[in-house]
């Protein structure tokens, strides 16, 4: 693995045992959707993929066995967990600062990265000229302006604290960088970056306590605990709120994921 020196922003820590939880459940919930659309847009044995920010690596791994032994994934992370590969190279670098060669890349996936990176923008342009023509770039990213999110709850109070929850967990998100509305301005960025074909699909599932995006709740509620008490919630709160999540009664639907796909005009 490569390392380069990085500015963390980022509010959470892949190496912890919380970290690792929340990497799981993100693939659990989000996995199904990226290979439906990554299928969609072609991923081809011998293609040169960048996977950024891939967090457990499930995608990564994904994208390796399509390319094959004539492909290359390049998965590049502030704080790497993923095991590399014949074909896969681990880089332990910040995306905002990372190079390649212009118009070397076949694909380019990120799935809730930009989100959280302030020049998501610039960002997003110099990704923009990494891919070869014809080259495609698919940002998945969280809509965190549609948070009517309870489909049932067991009392109440739950409900309650679910929205108190969410408020103040954007809020500390947003005061690090975190942008709400990214997904929703992904699609008309892409446009502004001259890509073609620029393409939104949306998706989201309900999950009863216990499962899927309850527990991904559960484990940001851990790894955000001193920001969230700093920021009023009660320690009761959280015990209460961490009960509710793991209740079966309890059913949520996970934020609503935008995924936005776009393409480099192929050469004439
Ligand atoms: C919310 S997690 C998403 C992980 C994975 N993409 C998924 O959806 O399951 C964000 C990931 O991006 C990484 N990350 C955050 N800021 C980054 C940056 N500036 N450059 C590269 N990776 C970054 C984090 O370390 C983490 O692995």
């Amino acid at each position: 693995m490569t390392t380069q020196k990085v500015e963390q922003r980022y509010g959470f820590d892949n190496t912890s045992a919380e970290g690792s939880h929340q990497l799981q459940h993100l693939a659990e919930v989000l996995d199904p959707h990226s290979i439906d659309v990554l299928s969609t847009t072609g991923v081809e044995p011998g293609m040169h993929c960048l996977d950024i920010g891939p967090g457990a690596g499930t995608i990564t791994h994904w994208l390796a066995d399509q390319v094959g032994t004539d492909g290359h994934v390049t998965a590049v992370d502030i704080n790497p967990v993923l095991a590399g590969g014949p074909n896969i190279e681990v880089l332990k670098q910040d995306i905002r600062q990372a190079t390649f060669e212009p118009e070397s890349l076949d694909l380019i996936h990120a799935r809730l990265v930009l989100m959280h990176l302030p020049e998501r923008q610039q960002v997003l342009a110099k990704l923009t000229s990494w891919l070869r023509p014809g080259g495609a770039i698919v940002l998945s990213e969280w809509d965190c302006t549609y948070m009517d999110l309870v489909r049932h709850s067991p009392t109440y109070t739950v409900q309650q604290l679910h929205e108190t929850f969410q408020t103040t967990m954007v809020d500390i998100l947003t005061k690090r960088g975190m942008s709400a509305t990214w997904a929703v301005e992904a699609h008309t960025a892409m446009l502004h970056c001259a890509l073609a074909d620029v393409t939104t699909v949306s998706d989201s599932r309900f999950y009863h306590g216990g499962t899927g995006i309850c527990l991904l709740h559960h484990s940001n509620s851990h790894q955000l605990e001193p920001e969230l008490l700093a920021a009023g919630m009660t320690h009761g709160q959280l015990t209460q709120w961490r009960e509710a999540l793991q209740d079966p009664r309890l059913i949520l639907s996970s934020y609503l994921m935008h995924t936005t796909i776009g393409r480099r005009a192929a050469a004439n």
